[in-house]
């Protein structure tokens, strides 16, 4: 241990792809509570840029995401000198150890992940090696850091399984190297679902969406996707949390009640007798004060180059040092030669 005279904190980790814009669910179903997590734990946070490769992107849309979302995390709140924040590619143990652990995941166990099943029956017409062997790079991303927990949601459990499938299999064939992850389910804040269709969740993906609401849109178009949100066809139009039987509504007072803290009670008492032509314009504007200092954050961030380098230099270079402990003991494991 490095680190004996104060007793260590638990590591997480957790990767995230930079493939859509990080919407107002991402931010108060998870990013939210994250700022904390700093006191209890030793948090890495990657932006996956080698993950994304296993679709097609626009090159600059890509390399504009990566920062962007690195900056809106900063901006929503993980301090970068208490979180290491990096961007997978610029730390090449990844890709490294990728390799080597695609040698002991076995072709059957990547056959069975549902993801990639999912994901070739979408993308028939590229149908890419790096979209099989996407969980041995995943694996090598959370190996690496020797992390305790790995909070993910439920669409990545079975990757973290394989992990530690991955983990033991090494782990009893060269001894002691990898610790053995646990999957973590962290407490969700609130859900929050499309504005469209109630029934499915925000999702950040590449369409523009007016059920979806992004960090980094303009007050008038969250003023707007607002006002058209849909609320319910029972023809009660008033404000009731009733998931099940008016999930338009109930949406929206969850969004409501993550951005002012008041409860469902408070809420269908505040706008008992007005109906959704109030109740829909006032959940905008209070998402739109809850988003403005994140944006213009955000913006300043983006426009600060010599600063985002500084932030994706640090975060590398403390990754790397962890990274590289583990990679150079795998290397020696498996019988390399030293660099
Ligand atoms: N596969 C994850 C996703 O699609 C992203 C990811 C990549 C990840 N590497 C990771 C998550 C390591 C947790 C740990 O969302």
């Amino acid at each position: 241990m490095d680190n004996i005279s104060s007793p260590a904190k638990k590591v997480m980790l957790s990767g995230i792809k930079p493939t859509g814009d990080l919407t107002l669910g991402s931010y108060l179903g998870a990013i939210k509570n994250w700022a904390e997590r700093a006191e209890q734990y030793d948090c890495y946070y990657f932006m996956a840029d080698l993950h994304a490769l296993t679709i097609r992107n626009n090159p600059a849309d890509l390399r504009r995401r990566t920062l962007e979302q690195l900056a809106q995390y900063v901006a929503c709140g993980l301090d970068p000198q208490k979180n290491t924040l990096f961007i997978q590619s610029h730390v090449p143990a990844h890709a490294e150890l990728g390799w080597v652990l695609n040698c002991y995941t076995m072709f059957g166990e990547l056959s069975r992940m549902t993801q990639f099943k999912d994901k070739s029956a979408k993308n028939a017409d590229n149908i890419n090696g790096g979209l099989f062997t996407y969980p041995a790079l995943m694996a090598a991303d959370i190996l690496l850091y020797q992390p305790d927990l790995v909070p993910v949601g439920d669409d990545q459990k079975q990757h973290v399984e394989l992990t530690r499938d991955v983990a033991q299999r090494f782990n009893n064939l060269y001894g002691e190297t990898f610790k053995v992850p646990e999957p973590f389910s962290p407490k969700v804040g609130a859900r929050i679902m499309d504005l469209l269709d109630p029934r499915s969740k925000m999702s950040k993906s590449d369409e523009v969406g007016n059920g979806r609401v992004c960090l980094m849109d303009r007050p008038e178009d969250i003023a707007r996707k607002f006002k058209r949100a849909v609320t319910d066809s029972d023809g009660e139009r008033c404000v009731r949390y009733d998931p099940e039987n008016k999930p338009g509504v109930a949406n929206l007072m969850s969004i409501y009640s993550a951005v002012t803290g008041e409860s469902f009670e408070e809420i269908e008492r505040e706008f008992d007798g007005k109906g959704y032509g109030v109740f829909k314009p006032a959940v905008g504007e209070a998402v739109i004060e809850a988003l403005r200092p994140i944006r213009e954050e955000a913006e300043k961030i983006m426009k600060d180059k010599a600063y985002l380098e500084t932030l994706c230099r640090d975060g590398a270079e403390r990754a790397s040092r962890i990274a590289y402990r583990t990679l150079r003991k795998v290397y020696k494991k498996v019988g390399l030669v030293a660099r």
